[in-house]
């Protein structure tokens, strides 16, 4: 019929001018992987849910981020796993916490690999919320702040180059900012989880970081699914506090949002594609339902099509292998 279906067709026919005319591009340049430190030696521990996804010891991080980088991946983000949990999350600021060694660790092995530190208390409190709780049992926002501010000077001391604040309380990118410029971090920049959902899909996160709540959930403070205006709402915040990137998160099931935050703001935009995205994909190729290589490449590809500058995946490295080939 008409012209441009026929010149479609035309540029569709070979490999090379499909190459040539593709709109999206994908480098391995985009990505942020995800890593787990856990104290102990010499372990390299599985994560039942995400196959090909370990825990690692302290001493067998840095060897792990080096293969990273020598895959190409300019950039991890770290998270801790405590031995001991504590209502204050005490663990979380420790000088010789988990996650603050883990980034010593790794800046060791290569200095050149840009480490993220993720901020938040959930990993470190015994009820597992994301915070300091009230004697009611709801999360203290404004208490939580002064914690988050002081884990995130502990990290920039222990060498991260970005802190990543996950927690979603009001307020918390100033508060961290502020906390960094007068401590002698103000060229340390903040990526921060501004459009963060109670989302279903971090379930198998929270089975890898022990993270889940002990009661309740977290749409006390995380965003509903079904509301995409406040996310620019939150982005805005986030930019007027001070980030210097933004991130949506999970990243599949809001494609939407990724594309509006791009179109509104402009800014460097980063988006988590979390772990429930991962397993699923892993499952099912497992089961020889999907084809697991390809699916994983259409997903990375729609979220940089959305208009994700960079993608935090657990795929990181098994694209950056197809990227190469
Ligand atoms: C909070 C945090 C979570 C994830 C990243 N940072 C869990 C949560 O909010 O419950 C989830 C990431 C994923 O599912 O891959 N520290």
């Amino acid at each position: 019929m008409g012209f441009p279906t026929v010149r479609m067709r035309r540029l569709r026919r070979l490999k090379s001018f499909r190459d040539m005319v593709a709109e999206t591009q994908l480098s391995v340049k985009d990505f942020i992987y995800p890593m787990f430190a856990v104290f102990g030696r010499s372990k390299k521990e599985e994560i039942p849910s995400m196959p090909g996804i370990y825990r690692y010891s302290v001493d067998c991080i840095g060897e792990e981020a080096r293969e990273t980088f020598q895959l190409g991946i300019p950039a991890v983000i770290v998270f801790g796993i405590p031995e001991h949990k504590d209502p204050e999350g005490t663990g979380a600021y420790d000088k010789n916490g988990i996650a603050q060694q883990a980034v010593m660790a790794i800046k060791d092995a290569v200095p050149e690999m840009i480490v993220i530190a993720d901020v938040c208390m959930c990993e470190y409190t015994s009820h597992g919320h994301c915070g300091i709780l009230t004697e009611k049992g709801e999360v203290d926002n404004d208490k939580t702040l002064e914690k988050l501010a002081t884990t995130a000077v502990s990290l920039a001391e222990a060498g991260a180059d970005m802190i990543a604040p996950s927690d979603m309380m009001d307020g918390r990118v100033a508060a961290i900012r502020s906390a960094l410029d007068e401590t002698g971090f103000s060229h340390v920049p903040v990526m921060s989880y501004a459009a963060k959902y109670a989302s279903a899909f971090y379930g198998p996160f929270r089975d890898a970081a022990e993270s889940a709540p002990a009661f309740g959930d977290r749409r006390g403070y995380q965003m509903d699914p079904r509301n995409a205006d406040e996310a620019l709402r939150e982005v805005e915040l986030d930019l007027e506090e001070g980030a210097d990137i933004v991130m949506v998160k999970p990243a599949l099931a809001y494609l939407d949002v990724i594309r509006r935050v791009k179109e509104k703001f402009g800014v460097p935009l980063a988006a988590y594609n979390v772990s429930g995205e991962y397993s699923l994909v892993k499952a099912a190729g497992k089961m020889g339902w999907i084809d697991e290589e390809k699916v994983m490449m259409e997903i990375l590809y729609s979220i940089k099509r959305a208009g994700a500058d960079l993608i935090l995946t657990y795929f990181a490295k098994d694209a950056a292998r197809i990227l190469a080939s």
